[in-house]
Protein backbone atom coordinates (compact mmCIF):
# COMPACT_ATOMS: atom_id res chain seq x y z
CA UNK A 1 0.00 0.00 0.00
CA UNK A 2 1.34 3.43 -0.56
CA UNK A 3 0.23 6.13 1.10
CA UNK A 4 1.14 10.39 0.18
CA UNK A 5 1.60 12.28 3.67
CA UNK A 6 1.56 15.88 2.38
CA UNK A 7 2.70 18.09 5.33
CA UNK A 8 3.49 22.23 6.17
CA UNK A 9 5.18 21.34 9.11
CA UNK A 10 2.15 22.78 11.02
CA UNK A 11 0.69 21.40 14.23
CA UNK A 12 -2.07 19.43 12.74
CA UNK A 13 -0.29 18.04 9.97
CA UNK A 14 2.31 16.39 12.25
CA UNK A 15 -0.70 15.24 14.51
CA UNK A 16 -1.51 12.90 11.27
CA UNK A 17 1.98 11.24 11.38
CA UNK A 18 1.02 8.74 14.18
CA UNK A 19 -2.16 7.83 11.81
CA UNK A 20 -0.14 7.75 9.12
CA UNK A 21 2.31 4.97 10.74
CA UNK A 22 -0.59 2.57 12.32
CA UNK A 23 -2.24 2.32 8.09
CA UNK A 24 1.35 2.05 6.95
CA UNK A 25 1.96 -0.78 9.69
CA UNK A 26 -1.57 -2.46 9.80
CA UNK A 27 -1.35 -2.75 6.00
CA UNK A 28 1.85 -3.43 4.79
CA UNK A 29 2.42 -0.23 3.24
CA UNK A 30 5.50 2.66 2.19
CA UNK A 31 4.60 6.54 2.61
CA UNK A 32 5.35 9.30 0.32
CA UNK A 33 6.10 12.37 2.36
CA UNK A 34 5.19 15.37 0.61
CA UNK A 35 6.17 19.18 1.05
CA UNK A 36 4.91 21.70 -1.49
CA UNK A 37 6.58 25.22 -1.54
CA UNK A 38 3.94 27.91 -2.43
CA UNK A 39 4.76 29.70 -5.92
CA UNK A 40 4.81 33.08 -5.62
CA UNK A 41 5.28 34.86 -9.07
CA UNK A 42 6.80 34.06 -12.16
CA UNK A 43 9.35 36.72 -12.55
CA UNK A 44 11.68 38.89 -10.68
CA UNK A 45 15.12 38.27 -8.22
CA UNK A 46 12.46 38.96 -5.10
CA UNK A 47 10.01 36.18 -5.88
CA UNK A 48 12.56 33.60 -6.64
CA UNK A 49 14.25 34.69 -3.16
CA UNK A 50 11.25 34.05 -1.46
CA UNK A 51 10.30 30.78 -3.17
CA UNK A 52 13.81 29.66 -2.20
CA UNK A 53 13.46 30.32 1.14
CA UNK A 54 10.34 27.91 0.90
CA UNK A 55 11.44 25.62 -0.26
CA UNK A 56 14.22 25.20 2.37
CA UNK A 57 11.33 25.26 5.09
CA UNK A 58 9.75 23.06 2.48
CA UNK A 59 12.62 20.60 2.24
CA UNK A 60 13.10 20.82 6.38
CA UNK A 61 9.55 19.86 6.99
CA UNK A 62 9.72 16.72 4.44
CA UNK A 63 12.65 15.94 6.23
CA UNK A 64 11.66 15.92 9.47
CA UNK A 65 8.48 13.77 9.01
CA UNK A 66 10.37 11.29 6.75
CA UNK A 67 12.59 10.89 9.83
CA UNK A 68 10.24 10.36 12.08
CA UNK A 69 8.23 8.12 10.04
CA UNK A 70 11.36 5.91 9.43
CA UNK A 71 12.43 6.23 12.98
CA UNK A 72 8.89 4.37 14.06
CA UNK A 73 9.99 1.41 11.58
CA UNK A 74 7.97 2.76 8.23
CA UNK A 75 9.91 3.38 5.03
CA UNK A 76 9.15 6.69 3.76
CA UNK A 77 10.57 8.44 0.73
CA UNK A 78 10.96 12.98 0.64
CA UNK A 79 9.64 14.82 -1.98
CA UNK A 80 9.47 18.38 -2.09
CA UNK A 81 7.99 20.35 -4.95
CA UNK A 82 7.27 23.79 -6.38
CA UNK A 83 3.68 25.03 -7.15
CA UNK A 84 0.09 25.08 -5.70
CA UNK A 85 -0.31 23.14 -2.89
CA UNK A 86 -3.20 21.19 -3.55
CA UNK A 87 -2.60 20.97 -6.99
CA UNK A 88 0.69 19.12 -6.63
CA UNK A 89 -0.41 16.86 -4.24
CA UNK A 90 -3.03 15.87 -6.64
CA UNK A 91 -1.29 15.40 -9.30
CA UNK A 92 1.51 13.59 -6.76
CA UNK A 93 -1.35 10.99 -5.70
CA UNK A 94 -1.97 10.28 -9.21
CA UNK A 95 1.53 9.78 -10.83
CA UNK A 96 2.04 7.76 -7.86
CA UNK A 97 -0.80 5.58 -7.93
CA UNK A 98 -1.16 6.02 -4.51
CA UNK A 99 -4.19 4.05 -2.49
CA UNK A 100 -4.36 6.58 0.35
CA UNK A 101 -3.66 10.51 0.95
CA UNK A 102 -3.58 11.00 4.79
CA UNK A 103 -3.27 14.96 5.80
CA UNK A 104 -4.11 17.00 8.15
CA UNK A 105 -8.01 19.06 8.37
CA UNK A 106 -5.76 22.41 8.84
CA UNK A 107 -2.74 23.63 8.61
CA UNK A 108 -0.76 26.97 9.74
CA UNK A 109 -3.53 28.87 9.04
CA UNK A 110 -5.59 26.97 11.65
CA UNK A 111 -8.27 28.99 11.36
CA UNK A 112 -11.31 27.45 13.99
CA UNK A 113 -14.39 28.69 12.24
CA UNK A 114 -13.19 27.07 8.98
CA UNK A 115 -14.10 23.67 9.48
CA UNK A 116 -11.22 22.47 6.84
CA UNK A 117 -8.43 24.22 5.03
CA UNK A 118 -8.67 25.29 1.48
CA UNK A 119 -5.87 22.96 0.89
CA UNK A 120 -7.45 20.00 2.17
CA UNK A 121 -10.56 21.20 0.72
CA UNK A 122 -9.66 21.16 -2.91
CA UNK A 123 -7.92 18.14 -2.10
CA UNK A 124 -10.94 15.73 -1.23
CA UNK A 125 -12.49 17.48 -4.41
CA UNK A 126 -10.50 16.62 -7.07
CA UNK A 127 -8.41 13.44 -5.12
CA UNK A 128 -8.40 9.95 -7.63
CA UNK A 129 -8.05 8.11 -3.98
CA UNK A 130 -9.27 7.97 -0.60
CA UNK A 131 -8.14 10.68 1.24
CA UNK A 132 -8.30 11.05 5.09
CA UNK A 133 -8.24 14.38 7.22
CA UNK A 134 -7.52 13.86 10.87
CA UNK A 135 -8.26 16.34 13.21
CA UNK A 136 -6.45 18.41 15.98
CA UNK A 137 -8.35 19.39 18.82
CA UNK A 138 -9.37 22.88 18.30
CA UNK A 139 -8.08 25.50 21.13
CA UNK A 140 -10.22 28.35 21.50
N1 LIG B 1 2.16 23.47 1.31
C1 LIG B 1 1.74 22.27 1.69
N2 LIG B 1 2.47 21.15 1.38
C2 LIG B 1 2.04 19.94 1.78
N3 LIG B 1 0.92 19.72 2.50
C3 LIG B 1 0.18 20.79 2.84
C4 LIG B 1 0.53 22.11 2.45
N4 LIG B 1 -0.39 22.97 2.94
C5 LIG B 1 -1.29 22.21 3.58
N5 LIG B 1 -0.95 20.90 3.54
C6 LIG B 1 -1.70 19.76 4.12
O1 LIG B 1 -3.06 20.13 4.17
C7 LIG B 1 -3.55 20.06 5.52
C8 LIG B 1 -4.61 21.13 5.68
O2 LIG B 1 -4.00 22.40 5.56
P1 LIG B 1 -4.73 23.68 4.92
O3 LIG B 1 -3.66 24.50 4.28
O4 LIG B 1 -5.88 23.20 4.11
O5 LIG B 1 -5.33 24.42 6.21
P2 LIG B 1 -5.04 25.89 6.77
O6 LIG B 1 -3.60 26.27 6.58
O7 LIG B 1 -5.55 25.89 8.17
O8 LIG B 1 -5.98 26.82 5.91
P3 LIG B 1 -5.67 27.72 4.62
O9 LIG B 1 -4.36 27.27 4.01
O10 LIG B 1 -6.83 27.50 3.73
O11 LIG B 1 -5.59 29.11 5.12
C9 LIG B 1 -2.29 20.18 6.38
O12 LIG B 1 -2.45 19.58 7.68
C10 LIG B 1 -1.27 19.43 5.55
O13 LIG B 1 -1.43 18.02 5.74
MG1 LIG C 1 -2.64 26.27 4.69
Amino acid sequence: MKILYPTDGSKTAKAAIEFVVDIAKAQGGKVIVLSVAEKVGYLGVEYKEVEESLLKFARDFAHQAAEEIKSKGVEAEERVELGRPADIIVEIARKEGVDAIVMGTHGWTGLARAIIGSVADRVIRHAPCPVILVPTKIED
